[in-house]
């Protein structure tokens, strides 16, 4: 398969090192320093666009990979307000594209695990939920994409909750998400049930961005010959 990486930092590089080693060729790389190359004349055949740039960034370069016609996947999180505009224009014109907060097989697992947890939770309200998110100093979204993945899906099984807050919770139907920052951290979600007799605790903690990246290489190959909206749970077929 051949791969157009846009946004090359460390997921982008993390990203070609995973794709070469299963046998793929980064036809091009675009960075700030060459914006001028994300253009239909130099995608030198590229069959997927893989995107990992950032918050201000991610919607536009989407919209750019369905003008060329080129399948994305896109791991930029922190625009997901503009999303429905991306999948609806992707259902529209028969494109392809995967957007995921986090394109991990533990953290997938975790996902489910996660609204398997609330689904139970919902007939105990002694028990109150909050999320924790870790990461490093760079990241520029808070909370994460992942947090709030987590918390739409506590929404979607506790009747008790009805919305997210960062760093506090106004009222007893929000849920707390607290951010932290720290050094070189690849991301650690905490999802805590707190009751006056015991806390109910499940984390998942990455260690590196290898997991992630192998994620986005897998979504790739699972999209870039076909037509639709598709999520991690099209690629890894947990349930
Ligand atoms: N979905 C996931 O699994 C997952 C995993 C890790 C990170 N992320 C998200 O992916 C994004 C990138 O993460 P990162 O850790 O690689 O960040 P990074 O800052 O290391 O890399 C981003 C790169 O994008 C480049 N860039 C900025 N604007 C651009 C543009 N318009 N066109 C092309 N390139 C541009 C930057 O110069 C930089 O090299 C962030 O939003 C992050 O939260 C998602």
């Amino acid at each position: 398969m051949d791969i157009a990486l846009i946004g090359y930092g460390k997921m982008g590089k993390t990203i070609e090192q995973i794709a070469v080693s299963r046998g793929h060729r980064i036809v091009q790389t675009i960075d700030i320093d060459n914006l001028a190359d994300f253009v239909p004349e130099k995608m030198n055949g590229a069959q997927v666009a893989v995107e990992f740039t950032g918050p201000k960034t991610a919607f536009a370069n989407v919209m750019k990979c369905m003008d060329m016609h080129l399948p994305v996947v896109c791991g930029s999180t922190g625009w997901y307000d503009r999303l429905p505009e991306a999948e609806a224009r992707c259902r529209q014109e028969n494109q392809s594209m995967i957007v995921s907060s986090n394109f991990s097989l533990g953290v997938n697992i975790f996902f489910k695990l996660n609204r398997y947890l609330a689904r139970i939770m919902n007939r105990f309200p002694s028990y109150d939920v909050s999320i924790d998110e870790t990461h490093h100093t760079q990241k520029l979204d808070a909370p994460s994409g992942t947090a709030i993945t987590l918390a739409k899906a506590v929404i979607g099984e506790l009747d008790r909750k009805t919305g997210w807050q960062l760093d506090r919770a106004d009222t007893p139907d929000q849920i707390r998400v607290n951010a932290f920052r720290r050094d070189s951290v690849p991301g650690i979600h905490t999802v805590r049930y707190t009751s006056e007799i015991d806390d109910i605790v499940i984390t998942h903690d990455a260690h590196s961005r290898a997991g992630l990246a192998l994620g986005a290489v897998l979504a790739a190959e699972y999209i870039y010959d076909k037509h639709g909206v598709f999520s991690m749970d099209d690629v890894l077929q947990i349930d």
